[in-house]
């Protein structure tokens, strides 16, 4: 069996901000694993759990869904228990999706299942698309109708209760076509040109000079 694994964002709680992305997934999945606080596996806390039914709702379709304890400790041994079931799901149903709240790029849980699932089944994690969605304060900042940053301002996203040394990935914008970027630093950069369009390219890297207005570097954390 083909096994093929999605990390979907839900976006924030409202199925109407589910991406197109996000649906098209969950039409063409096999299983759906949703995370639950809950010990005895119910949905009844579940926000996740509320959006993907809703999604389904809307889709007029039926999915298997596979209920994944996730008590949010950050205990190793938690996600290593979450990745089994994943890795058990994919074998045992082929395409799955693990669903993720708001977008999977800030504070998701996804990313240290994918370091686990990498050493348990190197191609499933390979193969694996993270599928992209609406931040909680992008939301937020919607709802309100006023703005995160204008002008010159920086958006700055900090973890309220660190238990670490903080470190920080930063967001990279609106840069002069023709810029020499020595000036953004050093780091573990990645650059990004006209995502989605026909000439997008990607390199894992900072570029020397700048040639398109629509190019955004992410200078990611360093993480161990
Ligand atoms: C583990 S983080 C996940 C963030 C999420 N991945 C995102 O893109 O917004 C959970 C935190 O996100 C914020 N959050 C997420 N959804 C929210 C909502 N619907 N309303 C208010 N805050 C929310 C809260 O600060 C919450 O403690």
């Amino acid at each position: 069996m083909n096994e093929k694994l999605y990390m979907v964002s839900l976006g924030p709680g409202d199925v109407e901000l589910l991406t197109l992305k996000a649906l098209n997934t969950f039409k063409e999945c096999d299983a759906i694993c949703i995370p639950t606080k809950s010990e005895d596996q119910s949905f009844d806390k579940s926000i996740s759990y509320k959006i993907v039914s809703a999604a389904l709702e809307l889709l007029g379709i039926e999915k298997t869904i596979i209920p994944v304890y996730s008590p949010m400790r950050f205990i190793q041994q938690d996600w290593v228990n979450e990745a089994e079931i994943i890795v058990q799901s994919a074998q045992e149903y082929g395409t799955v999706c693990f669903v993720t709240l708001g977008d999977a790029a800030v504070y998701s849980s996804i990313y240290y299942l994918l370091d686990i699932i990498k050493k348990k089944n190197f191609e499933l994690c390979n193969s694996c698309e993270v599928i992209a969605g609406v931040t909680s304060f992008s939301a937020a900042s919607a709802e309100v109708k006023k703005a995160l940053c204008l002008g010159d301002e920086e958006l700055y996203i900090k973890p309220i209760n660190p238990r670490f040394k903080v470190k920080r990935t930063e967001i990279l914008m609106r840069p002069k076509i023709g810029m020499d970027t020595t000036s953004l630093g050093e780091g573990d950069f990645h650059t990004f040109e006209n995502m989605y369009l026909e000439d997008a390219k990607i390199t894992a890297s900072k570029i020397k000079k700048v040639q398109k207005y629509m190019t955004l570097f992410l200078n990611f954390a360093k993480r161990d």
